[in-house]
């Protein structure tokens, strides 16, 4: 398709919320299209918008192209004049059958859909490879921050070790409330709800899948290997309490729900859980609702991305890139071939895990109560690195950190202290993450 002499990539756009209303501004605001055409060296034209509810306001801008709305998705997938596919409607269906079709077809496809990846993005990629074309989904994690670009192309030759990511805005958001200002857990999802940052059911965030899905995608590209959602380990920030992370701050710790990806010899663990950090490490100074991902690399050392995790224009801005990376290997008639995913790890069981521990007991203010607590730790191998007892009467607590202890032995411990009849509750427990580094 030639325009004076330029070849045109034509777009068919699935979805409009705010990243889709973004896009479709960015690639139709004259300005925007001057740029792409010089930097792309191709003109790229948006032909449809597939949208479920026509009547929906979807943008402000005088340049949004209301005339290429249609309820007709399946249509612009089998549209033979459309090039490339973008997705952004989440979930998994349709939006799987509409890309598997897109592919089939010999479209290239830039997506946003983290649990759609999570799930099926391997199959995608293979399915993709085989009629060569672009599977491109920088959007699906860390909104702007180009962190999957980094691991397939910049770390391709990198033995990568560990990834910790804080790829989820809202809980992040809600985390620095409650470490700020000490708000209840309660009170900073409302200010996260009423300022547009959580949603009115914000059980993806809150619960941690929406980071469970990320940490896969991360984890199966830093190791070269297929990462099942299943084999993520998963824990939201539902149960922390503000006084935890008081005494967190006070003993020198930011607490961070983190997505991890760590290999150990033949074997990786990931998961996502909340985690106090030292404040001496970057990822514990990044707050309100930024994300950042921190990569250890055998012979890189370590590197950190920093950005905006979320929002229309942010990521919309990772859309582009992909979508003019897509826009360029169409002009030369090539496609960007998939991971090998050449590794076979074997889940590890986070009993198996190794962590420091924090442990707050509320308990009854008596004589021999410490007595008995230290002695439950030490009767399971669990070595007590400091204590702090604060409050009197009711109100007394327990405050400790361990040593590296084994996941099981602190859960043992955990049982037997709740067994206690001095141990009125065991009020929080958060893994202390640091230096400690994976295989290398
Ligand atoms: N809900 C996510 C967040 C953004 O709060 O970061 C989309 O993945």
């Amino acid at each position: 398709m030639a325009k004076g002499g330029r070849k045109t990539i034509r777009i068919g756009l699935l979805g409009c919320g705010n990243v889709g209303a973004a896009l479709s501004s960015l690639l139709t605001d004259p300005v925007g299209q001057a740029t792409l055409i010089e930097r792309a060296g191709v003109s790229v034209e948006l032909v449809a918008i597939g949208v479920n509810d026509l009547t929906k306001r979807r943008s402000d801008q005088s340049w949004f192209p209301s005339h290429l709305l249609t309820k007709d998705l399946v249509g612009i997938v089998a549209r033979e004049d459309v090039d490339v596919i973008v997705e952004l409607l989440g979930g998994i269906e349709p939006a799987g059958s509409l890309i598997t079709a897109a592919l089939e077809s010999g479209k290239a496809v830039v997506s946003a859909n983290k649990a759609l990846l999570a799930e099926r993005g391997v199959t995608l990629e293979r399915l993709a490879e085989s009629k060569a074309v672009d599977l491109a989904y920088e959007a699906a994690v860390a909104g702007a921050i180009p962190i999957i670009r980094t691991l397939r192309e910049s770390l391709a030759g990198e033995e990568i070790y560990r990834v910790m990511g804080i790829v989820n805005g809202t809980t992040n958001f809600i985390l620095s409330k409650m470490t700020a200002e000490g708000l209840a857990y309660d009170d900073a999802i409302e200010q996260a709800q009423r300022l547009g940052y959580a949603e009115h059911d914000p059980s993806a965030d809150v619960e941690g899948y929406d980071a469970a899905a990320k940490a896969a995608i991360l984890a199966g590209l830093a190791f070269d290997a297929t990462i099942g959602l299943e084999q993520v380990h998963c824990e939201g920030i539902t149960k922390l309490r503000s006084i935890d992370l008081a005494y967190a701050s006070k003993m020198g710790y930011s607490v961070k729900l983190l997505a991890i990806a760590e290999r150990r010899g033949d074997g990786a663990s990931v998961r996502v859980h909340p985690a106090m950090l030292p404040l001496s490490h970057p990822l514990a100074s990044v707050d309100e609702a930024m994300n950042a991902v921190f990569v250890e690399g055998a012979a890189s050392g370590p590197i950190m991305l920093y950005g905006q995790g979320a929002g229309g224009m942010a990521t919309a801005s990772a859309v582009l890139g992909d979508l003019i990376d897509v826009a360029r290997n169409q002009v030369a008639g090539t496609f960007r071939a998939p991971p090998r995913r050449h590794a076979s790890l074997a889940a590890i069981s986070m009993t198996d895990l190794v962590s420091e521990f924090y442990l707050s007991l509320d308990v009854a203010d008596e004589p021999g109560v410490l007595a008995k607590v230290a002695d439950v730790f030490g009767s399971h191998g669990v070595s007590i690195r400091s204590m702090e007892q604060s409050g009197l009467g009711d109100e007394a607590r327990l405050v400790f950190l361990t040593h590296a202890a084994l996941e099981r032995d602190v859960a043992a411990t955990m049982e037997a202290l709740n067994g206690l009849r001095e141990v009125d509750a065991i009020g929080g427990v958060i893994r202390v993450v640091g230096d400690e580094q994976g295989d290398r």
